[in-house]
């Protein structure tokens, strides 16, 4: 992966002690695992939640060693999901190299998750703070229904409101978490966790609009993870809901909406493609940036701050990047 963003240049040692706390041993860890968890934990990532962490924790002043811990809670249970996701996306790429499930059976895939989960809600207790472990929890059970949810949607036609609910619960209530914890732990108020809440979902929502877009117009090397996978397995994300509405008498869009072009097929590929060079792709960007803009106002009511500057960085590169 390319060179870190500058946002990181303040919690670089902080997220040296997140990786620490994830990789360190705990009681009763079966030794035959360890392979698989340093596989996961080796292969890096973006790293991104645990920065919102250590970032609005640090901008608000939480005690360094609880929030490190929640953060490191954070991007474990970030990797469960994806050991699981890829499980059953059959996806064999991750971060550039290998899935589990890519060399391992679907029953020690299955295991591993369940251990990564299990070392997670472990640190998640850590912290100590019942109403960030409270909120830990919710965010599992949010999560395990928006991908049930997208599991039994398949290429039924939904309505940019049924797309929200799912984005927020895949992806925008973990950045919620990340944000609102850290705030949790904080000398604050309830208003400060309520805003850092919203400020953390519009960003983690507007990052995965990002995720679906990158689904079409990524390079497969630079993203580390397949590429059009989302619309050959059925599932329609913001650039496809887009581009159906405007094209909702081509053919192509109507053999896809009454299942009659299957994974097979090659007409998905000039669908997918359809998609990727259509003014769709903009529009959907266009609306991370609005997510984001709501994200930056929030924060804009905090005093101006080293911390509070990384975080408008960060909200940039979320739907700046390109992997
Ligand atoms: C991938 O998340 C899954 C989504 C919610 C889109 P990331 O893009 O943060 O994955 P890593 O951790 O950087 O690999
Ligand atoms: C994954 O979203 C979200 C999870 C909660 C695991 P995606 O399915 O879009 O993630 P990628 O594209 O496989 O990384
Ligand atoms: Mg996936
Ligand atoms: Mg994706």
């Amino acid at each position: 992966m390319s060179s870190l963003p500058h946002f990181t240049a303040l919690i670089e040692d902080d997220i040296q002690s997140v990786e620490a706390l994830m990789r360190a041993p705990m009681t009763g860890d079966p030794p035959e695992m360890r392979s698989a968890l340093e596989l996961v934990i080796a292969a890096g990532g973006k790293r991104i939640r645990p920065s919102v962490s250590l970032l609005v924790g640090s901008m608000l002043n939480a005690p360094r060693e609880r929030l490190i811990t929640m953060a490191a809670a954070i991007e474990l249970l970030h990797n469960a999901t994806l050991v699981h996701d890829d499980l059953i996306d059959g996806a064999l790429l991750r971060r550039g190299i290998p899935t589990l499930n890519a060399k391992w059976t679907p029953a020690a895939t299955v295991l591993a998750g369940d251990l990564l989960f299990a070392r997670a809600a472990k640190l998640a207790a850590d912290t100590e703070s019942i109403p960030a472990i409270k909120m830990f929890s919710e965010t599992l059970i949010r999560i395990v229904g928006g991908e049930v949810e997208q599991l039994l949607i398949n290429r039924t036609i939904h309505n940019r409101a049924d797309y929200d609910r799912r984005i927020y619960a895949k992806t925008g209530s973990l950045f919620e978490t990340a944000a609102c914890t850290a705030a949790m732990i904080s000398p604050v108020n309830e208003d400060t966790i309520q805003n850092m809440a919203a400020f953390g979902r519009a960003i983690g929502m507007a990052f995965q609009i990002i995720d679906d877009i990158l689904d079409f117009t990524a390079d497969e090397n630079t993203l580390g993870k397949p590429i059009g996978s989302d619309l050959r397995q059925g599932l329609v994300t913001l650039p496809a809901l887009l581009y159906f509405e405007e094209n909702a008498e081509n053919q192509l869009v109507k053999a896809f909406l009454s299942n009659n072009l299957h994974t097979e097929n090659p007409e998905i590929e000039t669908l997918i493609s359809a998609i990727r060079s259509s003014i769709a792709i903009a529009a959907a960007h266009q609306e991370a940036h609005k997510l984001v803009n709501y994200g930056m106002d929030i924060l804009k009511r905090y005093p101006a701050s080293p911390h509070r500057q990384a975080l408008e960085e960060l909200s940039h590169y979320i739907v700046d990047r390109t992997f």
